[in-house]
């Protein structure tokens, strides 16, 4: 699952040790090895189904593996993410990355974005497990305010396998020994399996004033289970 350039199992444990900034911080050199990293191959699957949006917003966009994905496709691409580690490498490769829009990356919380009516798409991957359900309205409420009406938020959510499949297991198993560490660690790292699943998901983003949409047989191979969810601020 690793990759030998990946982090070694102590890095990860200082990682799953540091709050999320810092432990994202610490990883940021190796993350593009790491199956954390949202693959090519998805996002290549993903792109012709997202137009040729003016602006575009990738939250909690990490090194940029979407900004990179949207950059051939927009006239402007903004990354946004906690880690100045992330945003520091996503930098470094999105420069040498194929396409023509403008493109920045930015510190920032993403329950609590600076953007007002700004953006025709945003976009969010492999972060669902980083928003605490209690911190879903902030998170989908500040997308919301920086869509321009009529604007799309697209993300990648699957169905909740449920107690009859394996994964379901493993994943409740992290969950608890997450919610032990950040009883017993203060800052908390915020990182948990099997949130935002379908149909939950499109009830929250319904909630913050969305239009929802989860669209299935877009993806093949290893990811044809996944859903893409298009949340449209309403014109
Ligand atoms: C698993 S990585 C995904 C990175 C990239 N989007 C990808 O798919 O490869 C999750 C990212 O979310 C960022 N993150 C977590 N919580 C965040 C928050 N509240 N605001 C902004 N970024 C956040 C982390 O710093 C990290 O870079």
């Amino acid at each position: 699952m690793f990759q030998t350039k990946g982090p070694t199992l102590w890095e990860l444990a200082q990682q799953a040790l540091s709050s999320t900034e810092k432990g994202y911080d610490l990883l940021a050199p190796k993350f593009e090895h790491t199956p954390f990293r949202t693959p090519d191959d998805l996002l290549l699957q993903l792109q012709p189904h997202l137009g040729h949006p003016k602006r575009a917003l990738d939250v909690c966009c990490g090194t940029g593996a979407g900004v990179r994905m949207l950059k051939p496709i927009s006239e402007e691409v903004v990354g946004i993410d906690l880690s100045a580690g992330m945003l520091a490498e996503g930098e470094a490769l999105c420069a040498e990355s194929p396409g023509g829009a403008a493109v920045s990356f930015q510190k920032g919380d993403a329950l609590d974005m600076p953007f007002d009516q700004e953006f025709d798409l945003a976009v969010s991957f492999g972060a669902n497990g980083h928003i605490l359900p209690k911190d879903e309205p902030a998170f989908f409420g500040s997308i919301f305010r920086a869509l321009k009406p009529g604007g799309k938020l697209v993300l990648l959510t699957g169905r909740n396998p449920g107690p009859l499949h394996p994964f379901w297991w493993a994943a409740k198993g992290f969950n608890a020994a997450m919610h032990a560490r950040n009883a017993l660690v203060d800052p908390p790292f915020v990182m948990f399996y099997l949130t935002m699943t379908w149909p939950e998901l499109g009830a929250s983003l319904e909630r913050e004033g969305f239009t929802v949409e989860a669209k299935s047989g877009v993806f093949s191979g290893m990811y044809r289970g996944a859903l893409m969810v298009v949340a449209t601020r309403p014109a």
